[in-house]
């Protein structure tokens, strides 16, 4: 049984595995039940996240010279006043998690082949001005949440004027009001198999490889005040294929440095799972390399994946918690980590939910403000961690 031991059906329903010791019944009374290993390695109930003073995330991350920040929705912000109250407490950096992408929800940035409907992000931008956060522009180019348009308009010979249209128009709108651009997202898939690691995007097939020096170049020129950022997910843990994808990555960065491309940092995702595989020395080393091509990094869109873990909610919160103080205490020993952004806030608004739902159907936890917009431990985790952290 690689990896895995046996455990009586008693042990499985004080981990609240009600799958098995509910789903199986009697057949299986007086089997055992084999549960992963690694979720009881992750789970050390003697960890216990504690935190001294009462000060904020924003507040504590301030103190060593980094910022913390979340991603939210025009429809969440605008209607929910409890989140919008924590965001001002919690947050320093605003992420409209739809608001600036071409074409998500119901009033999207760009309806028409040339439209643009700023309304719901000047209302974010308007929300950050106002309480005194930081607005941070998700994602200018990107092979999701393109507009239904986009196939039937878009094309060989007119796709670097739409390129070029869209990213000056946007970013010129917020020019002085950013402070930095996800200028392309996840432009790296190996499993593309092309030598030079990038994923075979819509804009890859349109405009070439250089279309990653020529939006950056665009964004550059549209507002010289901005911090402009490549960032992707998958380079987290200590597998062949993360890998293969942080090597592609600074290849990719080396290269657009070498070439003069004005970028400026690198943003990790960080969408963690309960990895078994988490090497803090692979991740270390990772950043190292980054912060050596002169790049500031930015974890940019941090949250826990939580299918795999027990349905019990204390031991659920401890092993959500502790995977982020280990991969926060690992990323911010890099002084070149400027920011740490949740993606979401509370489990009420999170994409998890219907992105990576449970199969027992429990609600999924994986932000630091549970439904209720109480603190959890993943909270006290990241507070910990910035309290750790070296100071910028
Ligand atoms: C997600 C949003 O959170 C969802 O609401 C939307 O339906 C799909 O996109 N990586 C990214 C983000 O860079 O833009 C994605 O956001 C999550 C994965």
């Amino acid at each position: 049984m690689n990896n895995d031991f046996l455990v009586t059906r008693r042990r499985a329903i004080k981990l609240g595995f009600g799958m098995f010791a509910g789903g199986v019944g009697a057949v299986t009374t007086s089997k055992t039940i084999v549960l992963n290993h690694q979720i009881q390695v992750l789970d050390n109930p003697n960890r216990k996240f504690s935190i001294s003073g009462n000060f904020s995330l924003k507040e504590r991350a301030a103190a060593k010279g980094l910022m913390y920040g979340a991603a939210i929705q025009y429809s969440q912000l605008s209607s929910d006043k409890e989140l919008a109250n924590i965001v001002k407490h919690e947050c320093r950096v605003l992420v409209p998690e739809w608001e600036l992408k071409w074409h998500v929800g119901k009033k999207p940035l760009r309806p028409s082949p040339y439209n643009f409907d700023f309304t719901r992000a000047d209302w974010m931008a308007n929300f950050a001005k106002t309480h005194g956060l930081l607005l941070r522009g998700h994602t200018l180019v990107w092979h999701e949440s393109l507009p239904p348009w986009f196939k039937s308009t878009v094309n060989r010979q007119n796709a670097k004027q739409f390129l070029e249209r869209h990213i000056k128009t946007v970013v010129k709108r917020y020019a002085g009001k950013i402070h930095s651009w996800d200028v392309v997202n996840e432009a790296i898939d190996t499993s593309d198999h092309r030598s030079d690691g990038l994923r075979t995007t819509p804009w890859l097939k349109l405009l070439g490889p250089n279309y990653i020096d020529l939006a950056f170049r665009l964004a550059a020129e549209s507002d010289p005040q901005a911090l402009l950022v490549y960032n992707d997910f998958g380079l987290d843990y200590d597998t062949p294929q993360n890998e293969a994808k942080r090597t592609a990555v600074l290849k990719l960065l080396e290269r657009l440095k070498s070439q003069g491309t004005p970028i400026h940092a690198l943003g990790i995702q960080a969408h963690l799972s309960p990895n078994r595989n988490f090497n803090p020395k692979k991740l270390r080393q990772f950043l190292r390399d980054v912060a050596s091509l002169e790049l500031k990094i930015m974890i940019t869109e941090m949250d826990v994946k939580d299918k795999k873990l027990p349905l019990d909610i204390v031991v659920r919160d401890r092993i959500i918690a502790g995977l982020y103080e280990d991969y926060l205490a690992a990323a911010l020993d890099e002084q070149a980590v400027i920011a740490v952004i949740n993606w979401g806030l509370s489990d009420r608004y999170t994409w998890l939910s219907e992105f990576q739902p449970r199969r027992d159907q429990a609600p999924v936890r994986p932000l630091p403000f549970d439904t209720k917009m109480q603190r959890k431990l993943a909270w006290n985790a990241i507070a910990r961690s910035f309290d750790q952290a070296p100071e910028r």
